[in-house]
């Protein structure tokens, strides 16, 4: 049977998810361990995936900086003094995750007792890049102008603000693994947005050291979205199963990355809103593409919509464990 979880599977499209949310702020809730857990164990049941996702955010380790990290309502994180300039860089602290995020240690410790070995718990953090972009750009960005400009313009600074974030990263992922997190999913989301010549330049070398530095033994998923172009030096960095967003054919991108490392993905998110009837056949297409090989974990390519009907998400599930069983 193939495996399956859904990003952002702990997110807004879940009403329970939203009651919380009317009565705490998103950093509130991530900072309170009891709460946090109670948010990472809502899908398990109600959706019947075959793994938790620790509920927290990859922006959390970047609060020691002092950038002003806030998450404002409807708009997700906005970043009040973006990194700009060699200057800024130069004056950023180092990062202790122990110190900034112990409360992150105290949730996967409570999710892990909760789930008693029933099911593993995938940890998270952001790659360098995408934590970068956010770290640099203010918030979500279209055209990512203000990281290429630090990148090309200042590549001494560029390099210094990826290493600093690598490092972090590291200690952070090896910290959830010490807390019991069973994998562990490094998030390059906007990663797509580099041509392969700098992703080799500029990215590449730093999402190795993250992987180079994480406890030895613990399974990674290597994410990223609009990454077709990227396949090869992504899996060069390292990772044990690539995500793939929905852009690229699974078996052809499969085909790419040779048969070594495993495959997480790949339905288009936006298809759980049609009825099950209608997405059953992307479904379907995607297992016969993946043609039972192991190492595919069934996914969509990024995140759950907020609009996502719930019973859609869980008849995915159901879908999914019943034909790859047959
Ligand atoms: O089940 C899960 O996957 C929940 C855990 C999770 C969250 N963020 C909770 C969250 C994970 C794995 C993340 C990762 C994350 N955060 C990424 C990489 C994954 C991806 O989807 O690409 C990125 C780029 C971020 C940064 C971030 N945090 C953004 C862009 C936003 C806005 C999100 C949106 O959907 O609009 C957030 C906020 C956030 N992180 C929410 C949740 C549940 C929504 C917060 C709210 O309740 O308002």
């Amino acid at each position: 049977m193939t495996p399956v979880w859904l990003m952002r599977q702990a997110g807004r499209f879940l009403p329970e998810y939203r009651a919380l949310r009317a009565r705490y702020g998103f950093l509130e809730l991530c900072r309170n361990p009891a709460a946090a857990a109670e948010v990472t164990l809502l899908p398990v049941d109600r959706l019947g995936v075959d793994a938790a996702i620790l509920f927290a955010d990859i922006l959390l380790i970047i609060e020691p900086l002092g950038v002003g990290l806030e998450f404002a309502k409807g708009e997700g994180p906005v970043i009040q003094r973006p990194v700009r300039t060699g200057a800024h860089v130069a004056a950023l602290p180092p990062i202790d995750p122990a110190a900034a995020v112990p409360f992150v240690f105290d949730t996967v410790r409570t999710v892990v007792r909760a789930l008693g070995g029933r099911l593993p718990l995938i940890g998270f953090a952001g790659a360098p890049f995408t934590v970068a972009s956010y770290v640099v750009e203010g918030g979500a960005s279209r055209d990512f102008l203000h990281t290429k400009r630090l990148m090309y313009e200042e590549p001494e600074a560029w390099h210094r603000l990826m290493d600093l974030l690598a490092q972090a990263t590291a200690r952070y992922l090896n910290g959830q693994i010490a807390a019991g997190a069973q994998i562990v999913q490094l998030f390059d989301s906007w990663v797509g947005m580099v041509s392969p010549i700098d992703y080799r330049a500029f990215v590449q070398p730093h999402v190795r050291t993250v992987m180079k530095a994480l406890t030895p033994g613990v399974p990674v998923i290597h994410f990223g979205t609009g990454t077709a172009g990227l396949l090869a030096p992504m899996r060069d960095a390292g990772g044990d199963v690539i995500g793939l967003d929905w852009r690229v054919d699974l078996d052809a991108a499969w085909e790419v990355l040779g048969p070594d490392v495993g495959v997480q993905g790949n339905l288009d998110p936006a298809a759980l809103l049609a009825p099950p009837t209608v997405f059953k056949e992307r479904v379907r297409e995607i297992l016969k593409r993946a043609a039972g090989r192991p190492g595919h974990i069934f996914n969509l390519g990024h995140g759950v919509l907020p609009q996502t009907p719930v019973d859609h998400a869980r008849a995915l599930v159901d879908m999914v464990h019943e034909l790859s069983s047959r």
